[in-house]
């Protein structure tokens, strides 16, 4: 996702369907919110499900809640979110869980919204998420702002989600139906359950969109931005999406009658 390709749909078309579904989407979130229920993570099966853009679209609503939001760029092996806000050279969270230090995040253009970028900490993600760095990264965050929101690398792609969403509140697990496998998200779901993280909702990004606009509408058919055969950063163990052909075991199971 650059700022390009996908303009924040909620801020270029405020009275479309897609901001109304963000709406939703936000009424579901700020149920979770409380003093001590603050940071959600948005999490998924594969790339280009819709993470980074699920997770900016539902900052910026929030914030327009005028709660103050943080959006951390918790994929730390493909930072979209700090690409989306020009802020690669920034120190970030790599830097917070590296040195202790607590980076409070940048404040954006956009109203209540600041974000937090991957850093510039050149360290192995994998050996800096540990519970403790982790926890002394987030704590002084959660004295800062109102609501935070934590991108998080695909779940198929190495176990970083699970790390980041131990640190946090909960999830919200985006879909779309067109990678939708069945197996595999109902598996990381109970991923999720057994780390006991808490999965406040799943989210269906990029359905089929009717008159009525019904689900995400908007962008049905779109090609997913990096191809899913090139490999997640340099990390090789990914598990790798079953073709479309022998997929569908489960059906989608939010098919709206009139797509029978
Ligand atoms: N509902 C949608 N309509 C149109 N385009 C979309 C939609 N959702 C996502 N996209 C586009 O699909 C691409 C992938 O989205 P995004 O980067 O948010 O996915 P991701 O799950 O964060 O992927 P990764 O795991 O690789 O970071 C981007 O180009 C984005 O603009
Ligand atoms: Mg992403």
């Amino acid at each position: 996702m650059s700022e390009k390709q996908s303009p924040i749909v909620v801020l270029a078309e405020p009275n479309g369907l897609v901001a109304e579904a963000y709406r939703n989407l936000r009424v579901a979130a700020s149920r979770q919110l409380s003093q001590d229920k603050k940071l959600m993570a948005v999490v998924s099966a594969w790339p280009g499900d819709g993470k980074s853009m699920v997770c900016t679209n539902l900052a910026v609503v929030l914030g327009q809640l005028h709660l103050k939001v943080l959006l951390i760029d918790g994929d730390l092996r493909r930072p979209t979110i700090s690409r989306v806000f020009s802020a690669q050279d920034k120190l970030g969270l790599t830097d917070s869980l590296d040195q202790g230090s607590a980076q409070l995040g940048y404040k954006t253009k956009i109203n209540n919204l600041y974000v937090l970028p991957r850093g510039i900490c050149t360290t192995n993600p994998a050996n800096l998420l540990t519970p403790d760095r982790l926890r002394r990264a987030f704590q002084p965050l959660r004295d800062h702002y109102d609501a935070i929101i934590m991108d998080t690398p695909p779940m198929s792609a190495c176990s970083d989600a699970i790390l980041l969403g131990g640190n946090a509140d909960g999830a919200f697990m985006v879909v779309s139906p067109q990678g939708w496998d069945g197996e595999v998200e109902a598996r990381y779901s109970r991923q999720l359950a057994d780390h006991e993280i808490p999965l406040f909702g799943v989210v269906l990004n990029g359905a089929k969109g009717g008159e009525q606009g019904y689900g995400y509408g908007y962008g049905y058919g779109y090609g997913y931005g990096y191809g899913y055969g090139r490999g997640y950063g340099a990390y090789g163990g990914e598990e790798k999406r079953k073709p479309a052909a022998s997929r569908g075991s489960r059906k989608w199971p939010w098919t709206r009658p009139d797509d029978e």
